[in-house]
C-alpha cells in the first residue's frame, strides 16, 4: 500500500498557488471548480519539466528525448487506466476532453450501430455536450434522441427510464454527476436496466472523477468520458474509456498520422488500439500533466477527500436554508460538488457580478444545460462548485457576500 498523506485542508491549499491572491481587493474564494479545477504546483512543474527538459514528439523519432517523452506519455496512459480500473491501457484513448470523447462515440459508434427508428436515451439533466452530438448522429441515421425525465428534486426518474427502454433503444447516455445540480446519478442501476434491453451505456464522468473513485469494471458501463482540467490537470486533454471489443469494431474518428498501419493509394489500414483513435501529434504535455494530477490525488485517501468535500457542501446547503430568499435548485438524494441556487427577486448574473466584486468566483447562467433549466421554468441559476481545496471558511465568505449582495439588490 502506498503511504497516504493525512488530509489537511491547510496543507492542501498550500499546494495550489493560484488560491493565494486577492481579486478585486479581497482574498480569492474560488467556487467554480465545476467549470475547471485549479492546478497543484506539481502539475505545473510536470508541464514545465516536459517543455524544459524532454520536449519531443512521441512514437516517431530515433532519439533519446523522443524515447523519454514516449515512455512518460505511455506511462501516463497506464496511470489513467489504473485510476479508473480499466483492464488495459488499450481501452484508454486520449481526447481533448469530455466533449470530444462523446463526439467520438456518437460519430464512430453511432455511424456503425444506429439505423432508422433507433432510439438514444439521454437524461433531461445532461450537459449540452451529451445531447447535441447524439442529435447530430440521430439526424444522419434517422434515429431519435429521447429525454428521460428528471423528478422535481433533480433525480433521474427511473420509472420513466423503464417506460422508455425497449429493443429500439441502442444507447443510454447519462452523466455520473450533474454539472448544474450536483445530482449523483445511480449509474450502476441505469447500466443494469439498459443492458437488459441490449442497449449500450455511455457515462459522462466530467463532474465525477475529482470527487470520488470511479471503477469502470464495477460500473459495467460501455464508455466513460472525462476531462483532465476538471481533475486538477491541464486543459486540452481528456479520456475516453471504452470496452476493447467495442473500440475494436468501431471505425476511426479522425484520420492522419499515427492512426494508420500502412497507407497506399489503393487503400489504408489502421493502427491497433488505442492509436487507431489518436490521429496527429497528441497533447503530450497534457497527458504528462494529467498523470501528475493523478499522482497528486493518489497521495490521499480518496474517502477522506470525499468526506471533506461532503462536509463543505452540506455546510453550504445548511447555510442556504438559514438565509431568507435563497432557494436551492435541485435537492437530489445524493449530491457532489455543486450548490445551485437562486436569490429570489435577483438575476443570477447580477449576483455573480456582486460576488466577484467581493472576491468570490462562481458561475451563473444555464450551465450548458438548457433543457434542465426549461424543466424548472428558469433561465439559469447561480452555482457554487467545490473541490478538495475548498473549506467551510470559503462557504462563510460566500454567505457573507450573499447577504451583502441581497441588501444591495433587493
Ligand atoms: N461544463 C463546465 C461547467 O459546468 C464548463 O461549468
Amino acid at each position: 500500500m502506498p503511504v497516504r498523506n493525512i488530509f489537511d485542508i491547510d496543507t492542501v491549499r498550500r499546494d495550489f498557488p493560484i488560491l493565494h491572491q486577492e481579486v478585486n481587493g479581497q482574498p480569492l474564494v474560488y467556487l467554480d471548480s465545476g467549470a475547471t479545477t485549479q492546478k497543484p504546483q506539481c502539475v505545473i512543474d510536470a508541464i514545465v519539466d516536459y517543455y524544459s527538459s524532454y520536449n519531443a514528439n512521441v512514437h516517431r523519432a530515433a532519439h533519446s528525448l523522443s524515447e523519454k517523452a514516449t515512455a512518460r506519455f505511455e506511462r501516463a496512459r497506464e496511470k489513467l487506466a489504473h485510476f479508473i480500473n480499466s483492464t488495459s491501457p488499450r481501452e484508454v484513448l486520449w481526447t481533448r476532453g469530455t466533449t470530444e470523447a462523446i463526439n467520438l462515440v456518437a460519430s464512430s459508434w453511432g455511424s456503425e450501430n444506429l439505423k432508422s427508428g433507433d432510439k438514444i436515451l439521454v437524461s433531461a439533466l445532461e450537459h449540452h455536450s451529451n445531447i447535441v452530438p447524439w442529435q447530430l448522429v440521430a439526424q444522419q441515421k434517422g434515429a431519435e434522441v429521447v429525454p428521460i425525465d428528471v423528478t422535481e428534486n433533480g433525480d433521474i426518474d427511473l420509472d420513466a427510464l423503464d417506460t422508455l427502454l425497449g429493443e429500439q433503444v441502442k444507447m443510454v447516455a447519462v452523466s455520473h454527476v450533474s454539472n448544474a445540480l450536483g445530482t449523483v446519478n445511480p449509474v450502476q442501476e441505469i447500466v443494469q436496466r439498459a443492458h437488459y434491453y441490449g442497449a449500450k451505456v455511455l457515462i459522462d464522468g466530467a463532474q465525477a472523477v475529482s470527487h470520488f473513485p470511479v471503477d469502470v469494471q464495477s460500473l459495467d458501463c460501455d464508455f466513460y468520458a472525462f476531462s483532465g482540467h476538471k481533475l486538477f490537470g491541464p486543459t486540452g486533454i481528456g479520456v475516453l474509456w471504452g470496452r476493447e471489443n467495442l473500440l475494436e469494431a468501431m471505425p476511426p474518428y479522425q484520420s492522419g498520422g499515427e492512426m494508420i498501419e500502412t497507407v497506399r493509394f489503393s487503400g489504408t489500414t489502421f493502427n491497433e488500439l488505442p492509436y487507431k483513435f489518436e490521429a496527429g501529434t497528441p497533447d503530450i504535455a497534457g497527458a504528462i500533466g494529467l498523470a501528475a494530477a493523478i499522482d497528486y490525488l493518489n497521495r490521499f485517501d480518496r474517502q477522506e477527500v470525499a468526506a471533506h468535500e461532503t462536509q463543505v457542501l452540506h455546510y453550504a446547503i445548511a447555510k442556504g436554508e438559514e438565509l431568507s430568499g435563497i432557494k436551492r435548485v435541485g435537492t437530489a438524494k445524493q449530491v457532489a460538488g455543486v450548490y445551485s441556487f437562486l436569490l429570489e427577486g435577483a438575476h443570477p448574473a447580477d449576483l455573480g457580478t456582486l460576488l466577484d466584486q467581493q472576491g468570490i468566483a462562481i458561475r451563473t447562467g444555464h450551465h450548458c444545460a438548457q433543457p434542465l433549466m426549461e424543466r424548472y421554468g428558469i433561465s439559469g441559476t447561480a452555482r457554487a462548485s467545490f473541490a478538495m481545496y475548498n473549506s467551510v471558511e470559503d462557504v462563510d465568505r460566500l454567505f457573507k457576500a450573499l447577504a451583502k449582495a441581497k441588501q444591495f439588490l433587493l
